[in-house]
């Protein structure tokens, strides 16, 4: 159904006419118990959205868009593994990598969780292996280095947890990742390893993708190299993490050193699965299972939560709002947090790779907005780079912050001031600062215009106690559902990614001319011109 042409949108545009000028700061004096009405509770976090350019009656309208696009009957119908990504035929079913109640889902009639329990129990076994110093290498030596090989979501789910948690792993595992395809990628990453303490873990779904097959086999050539030059080494350097047994075993990888999953499971939704592995080697099992416990309790909120109360669907439903009625063209992710820098990279992907999407489910080309742009970075390196343009720059950037009440360690009074930015940039962009304020400053009359603040600029706050295992599994389960909620109020299929089809086919026909020093003549003759200067200066 086109949300466009329901009675709910409209009433939601003519509502945005009523509403489109209201400031917040009117919003804040007509409704001084605003902030208490519009925050909300779940899994762990505190979501407040008063500071959104919306009443309760937004509020209201939206959810009646939520009911009538049937997103919570749409979210039963992935928990219980019908095959809603469709163009692949495909159930969607991270949800039951981190089922940790174990209650049967069935796919085509069989239920999943055994399978996720028994790679589970390999992952941890081995882990556990690794930890005691048991899983010993070619020549003997015990895994001092682990190398994750993988890319997208064979890569960014792992590094951005391993970053986000590293204070609570083991330091005295070293991780590193290899994704680019940039030779200079594997080069400074293996340039500070030694072969015989180096475990490679090849991450990936098909195990056909250019960049990890390129990168596995110059691991691989570098590792025969450096432990003496045997073959065999491979079997006790390398463990692969895919859905493609057959082409794993075809590159040598020994069969207890695969972990396997499964095509439910979506690159980007594939954390919590054998994709984890890195992260409950360089975390520990402990932390691993906290996480995965976090993400449980988020997504039991989300299946079980009245529209009202629930945090991804009213997240979602806020980006809605602006997405499609203010016509914001980006979100802004900013946590507060160092441990968390990866996190809005890692949402790029969960975000744009779902609904970068412009075909609705009847195969229309859709007359409305979808996915956002996803960018951000933390506070509050941020502020000092781009946060300018959010102030008093022209565009609506709505914003997410996200914060802790209390840091993962004490460092002096850093949580303080980090925290104190964390409020202050969410008050500065509400309500701004005018000319009465600027000239009880003293600011000469030629710079007010510039030094003025027009505020009104939305922003989301999401709070949780403290950085941990479970309250991070918690938020990335969060923003999962909420991208869900989007694509489901928007008619379009989140859980396929054809549009990075074309890039990659086109790549096999220019890669040919590149080996070969020619250039085809079917290219058009930007590309023919860009290759030919290629080609000129390949070589010095
Ligand atoms: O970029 C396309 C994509 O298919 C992503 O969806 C996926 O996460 C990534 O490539 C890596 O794929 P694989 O895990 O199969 O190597």
């Amino acid at each position: 159904m086109n949300p466009s042409s329901t009675p709910e949108w409209h009433a939601l545009a003519e509502h945005y006419e009523q509403i489109k000028d209201l400031h917040l700061k009117e919003l804040f004096t007509l409704d001084p118990d605003r902030a208490g009405r519009l925050s909300f509770e779940g899994a762990g976090w505190h979501m407040d959205l008063s500071k959104n350019r919306i009443t309760t009656e937004t509020l209201d309208l939206l959810w009646d868009l939520a009911r009538v696009m049937r997103v919570q009957e749409e979210a039963q119908r992935m928990f219980q593994g019908e095959k809603i990504n469709v163009t692949e035929g495909r159930a969607v079913l991270h949800v039951a990598l981190r089922n940790i109640s174990n209650e049967p889902i069935k796919v085509d009639g069989v239920d999943v969780m055994p399978g996720v329990n028994r790679v589970l129990a390999q992952m941890r076994e081995f882990a556990h292996k690794l930890h005691k110093g048991e899983f010993l290498g070619h020549r003997g030596k015990p895994i001092k280095n682990i190398v994750n090989i993988g890319i997208g979501g064979s890569d960014l789910g792992p590094l951005m947890v391993y970053e986000a948690l590293k204070a609570y792993g083991k330091r005295d595992l070293h991780l590193s990742f290899i994704s680019n395809i940039d030779g200079a990628h594997s080069a400074e990453v293996l340039r500070e390893l030694d072969p015989d303490h180096t475990l490679f873990i090849v991450a990936s779904k098909t195990f056909t993708t250019q960049e990890t097959m390129t990168n596995a086999e110059t691991a691989k050539a570098w590792l025969i190299q450096g432990t003496g030059g045997d073959p065999k080494a491979v079997a006790k350097h390398f463990v692969a993490l895919s859905t493609n047994l057959e082409a794993v075993a075809a590159f040598g990888i020994a069969r207890q050193n695969i972990f396997e999953f499964w095509d439910w499971v979506g690159g980007r939704y594939s954390l919590t699965s054998a994709i984890g592995l890195p992260l409950m080697l360089g975390l520990g099992v402990d932390v691993f299972d906290e996480l995965r416990a976090g993400f449980f309790q988020m997504d039991r909120h989300f299946l079980t939560s009245p529209i009202e109360k629930n945090l991804p669907i009213n997240l979602a439903l806020v980006g809605l709002w602006y997405n499609n009625f203010f016509g914001a063209e980006s979100l802004a992710m900013l946590p507060y947090s160092q441990y968390l820098h990866r996190f809005p990279a890692y949402f790029q992907q969960g975000d744009m790779e779902s609904n970068g999407k412009g075909t609705d489910r009847e195969g229309n080309a859709v007359n409305y907005q979808t996915g956002p742009i996803v960018w951000g970075e933390p506070g509050t390196g941020g502020q000092h780079a781009f946060y300018q343009l959010i102030h008093q720059g022209t565009k609506l950037i709505p914003t997410d912050f996200i914060g802790f009440a209390a840091p993962v360690e004490e460092h002096g009074d850093h949580q303080e001031k980090l925290m104190s930015n964390f409020f202050a940039q969410q008050k500065a962009l509400a309500f701004g600062k005018g000319i009465e304020e600027l000239k009880a400053e003293k600011c000469p009359e030629e710079l007010i215009a510039y030094k003025l603040f027009s505020g009104n600029r939305p922003s989301t706050a999401l709070m949780a106690p403290k950085l941990t295992p479970k309250s991070v599994g918690a938020l990335i389960a969060l923003y999962e559902h909420k991208v869900f909620v989007q694509g489901v109020l928007w008619n379009i299929y989140s859980f396929d990614q054809w549009g990075v089809e074309l890039g990659k086919q086109l790549a096999k026909g220019v890669l040919k001319d590149l080996s070969e020093g020619t250039v085809s003549k079917d290219h058009d003759s930007s590309t023919a011109s860009l290759l030919k200067y290629y080609h000129l200066h390949r070589r010095g």
